[in-house]
């Protein structure tokens, strides 16, 4: 696809209702996430959507950015900060490697549902590695789709072919638990098949 940012932006709204609607599986995650926080973190979510993430951790720790490639998303997080008046969090239109953002600024890096839209992995571990404070954690989730049956997976390359929606890469869980140790200096600390959909693995890693 070539504009992602393109196809975001045109389903950021119901996105959004989407995850509201499924307020159970949000909190439970934000439950999870939240183990690995403290308050004195400073935290980026990359690939942050509308920010319900974001904002569900904001008042647990000291502050959170959140950054994505889509304007509308980016748009809708920020009207979120000011209705609910949160004044730790702040939104951003841009992507993993601008260079405003400093290496070794982050206590941890929240990435929920985007590895699977990225081709170059080994790149990006290790952008996510340099932006982390030594021992910082990276808290992520992704949907390992190479798990699938070979129906799904072929009905996901095809869809890829017609530009009409994003290219998916299909992760088996150990390749993406491979990805995230072998290319970077971050260590595996927990990963757990989500109990309602095994092929969605929560991870956290260290940087050492
Ligand atoms: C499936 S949504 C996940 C949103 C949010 N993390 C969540 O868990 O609800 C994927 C998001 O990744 C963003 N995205 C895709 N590629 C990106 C990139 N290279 N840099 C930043 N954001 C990206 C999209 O705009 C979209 O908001």
């Amino acid at each position: 696809m070539r504009d992602p940012a393109r196809f975001w932006n045109r389903i950021a709204k119901s996105y959004d209702k989407q995850s509201k609607r499924k307020r159970e599986n949000l909190l439970r995650t934000i439950e999870k996430i939240r183990c690995h926080l403290d308050p004195t973190d400073r935290v980026l979510d990359f690939a942050c959507g509308t920010g319900e993430k974001a904002l569900g951790v904001s008042d647990y720790v000291q502050s959170i950015h959140g950054i994505d490639l889509s304007p509308r998303m980016i748009e809708i997080a920020s009207a979120k900060v000011t209705d609910r008046k949160v004044d730790n969090a702040r939104f951003t239109r841009t992507d993993l490697f601008d260079a405003a953002l400093e290496p070794e600024s982050y206590d941890a890096i929240m990435a929920f549902y985007v590895f699977h839209l990225l081709d170059d992995s080994a790149r990006m571990f290790e952008r996510i590695c340099e932006l982390l404070k030594p021992d910082g954690r990276l808290i992520c989730e992704t949907p390992c789709l190479g798990e699938s049956g070979s129906a799904i997976r072929w009905l996901i390359a095809l869809a890829g072919k017609t530009r009409l929606l994003p290219t998916v890469r299909c992760f088996e869980i150990a390749e993406l638990e491979a990805s995230i140790t072998s290319t970077s200096s971050l260590r595996l600390v927990e990963s757990e098949s989500d109990a309602e959909n095994r092929n969605h693995l929560f991870i956290v890693a260290k940087k050492i």
